[in-house]
């Protein structure tokens, strides 16, 4: 039996040509690849062998793998992540200890120069033994893995931009994959924890195409991270209309309007939350009723409260927000217009506008 990923789903998983195909064709609209190209991503995802997949978790809380088990299943994206070779992940593999390692031994050996590596958690810098695996530093570990892969996946925001551990007063020394590794393509998929569809949507981007997906300024693929949470948010409406929940029980909460007030993020938080949503598209934070926390972006622990609201709803118009509090009532009507503005100045210039960027203009 052939063992392609295409093979399997449609031999062990009974997966038809036709769900295959709308699956390629929902990974194309999503990473915004021309629809001329579903037939090449189908081709490449039927024949192309089982990726070997090395998978290391340094300091992180396991959301990033509770994540991808939990996901909706059994869908075509969980089947795909299930169909790597997934040859070493200490979390989830039945090996362990000296029996562990020598697999991990055994994949880097038969694949060197074409596994990929993916990465959760920070890496402490601070002193080594703040984190090891089979007494290892993670630091060791880390450089040892990626000289012998083709890329490098930090998935989460710990192992992206070093995340919670990274926070004030980062007592670990925690850094990102990227200020470790600087050899090596790295793909950031960052959220605490990431959307399980975009790992599995950049795997097959790679297996197809070979090449690393767009990325913006911070390392992440355009495609998923290239709009605001706020631009596609379905609250929206209510934010344009100035209508904002003031509290968590009142009216205003009750009938779904802006969480703005409520310490919302959105506005400055780069992912596809607002579009994927999470559990097999059932929902996302902001449905649920709580603002964004901006969970996907460097620094997120470190930006002021997850509750104080943002000082102004997009970078460069604070003045002109301010004016329309002093007109009274006024903020969601002036600051989307001028969110539109920035959208499309934004998009023109695939500027993306981060936490940090906010801070640092104040
Ligand atoms: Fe949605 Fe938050 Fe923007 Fe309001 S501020 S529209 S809740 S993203
Ligand atoms: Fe994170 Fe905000 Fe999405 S908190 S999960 S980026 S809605």
């Amino acid at each position: 039996m052939s063992t392609s990923l295409g093979a399997i789903l449609r031999e062990q998983y009974g997966v038809s040509r036709r769900d295959f195909l709308k699956f390629c064709s929902v990974l194309a609209s999503s990473m915004a690849i021309s629809p001329s190209l579903i037939p090449r991503i189908a081709e490449a995802l039927e024949k192309t062998p089982r990726q070997s997949v090395i998978w290391l978790s340094f300091q992180e809380c396991t959301g990033c793998t509770e994540s991808l088990t939990r996901s909706h299943a059994p869908t075509l994206e969980s089947l795909i992540l299930e169909q790597i070779s997934l040859d070493y992940h200490h979390t989830l593999q039945a090996a362990a200890g000296d029996a562990a390692e020598r697999a991990r031994d055994l994949a880097m050996k038969a694949n060197q120069g074409k596994y990929l590596l993916i990465v959760d958690g920070s890496v402490p810098m601070g002193n080594s033994g703040y984190s090891t695996i089979a007494g290892i530093s993670n630091f060791d570990t880390l450089r040892e893995l990626a000289s012998g892969a083709s890329a490098i996946i930090a998935v989460g925001t710990c192992a992206a931009f070093g995340g919670l551990p990274h926070a004030n007063p980062n007592p670990t020394g925690a850094v990102s994959v990227s200020e470790i590794i600087t050899d090596k393509p790295i793909i950031n998929i960052s959220g605490c924890p990431p959307i399980p569809v975009v790992i599995t949507g950049v795997i097959a981007h790679l297996i197809t195409f070979g090449v690393l997906p767009e990325l913006d300024k911070l390392g992440r693929p355009l495609s998923f991270y290239g709009q605001n949470i706020h631009d596609r948010c379905y609250r929206r409406p209510f934010y344009e209309k100035g209508l904002f929940a003031e509290d968590f029980d009142d009216t205003g909460a009750k009938k779904g309007w802006c969480l703005y007030k409520l310490g919302c993020k959105g506005p400055v938080t780069y992912n596809a939350c607002a579009t994927l949503k999470w559990n097999d598209g059932v929902s996302f934070p902001i449905e649920a009723g709580h603002g964004c926390i901006g969970c996907s972006e460097p620094n997120f622990w470190d930006a002021g409260g997850f509750y104080r609201p943002l000082a102004v709803p997009t970078e460069g118009v604070a003045q002109l927000t301010q004016m329309a509090f002093a007109a009274g009532g006024a903020l969601g009507i002036a600051a989307g217009v001028l969110n539109a503005k920035k959208r499309d100045h934004a998009i023109a210039e695939r500027e993306i506008v981060s936490i940090d960027d906010l801070k640092r203009k104040g």
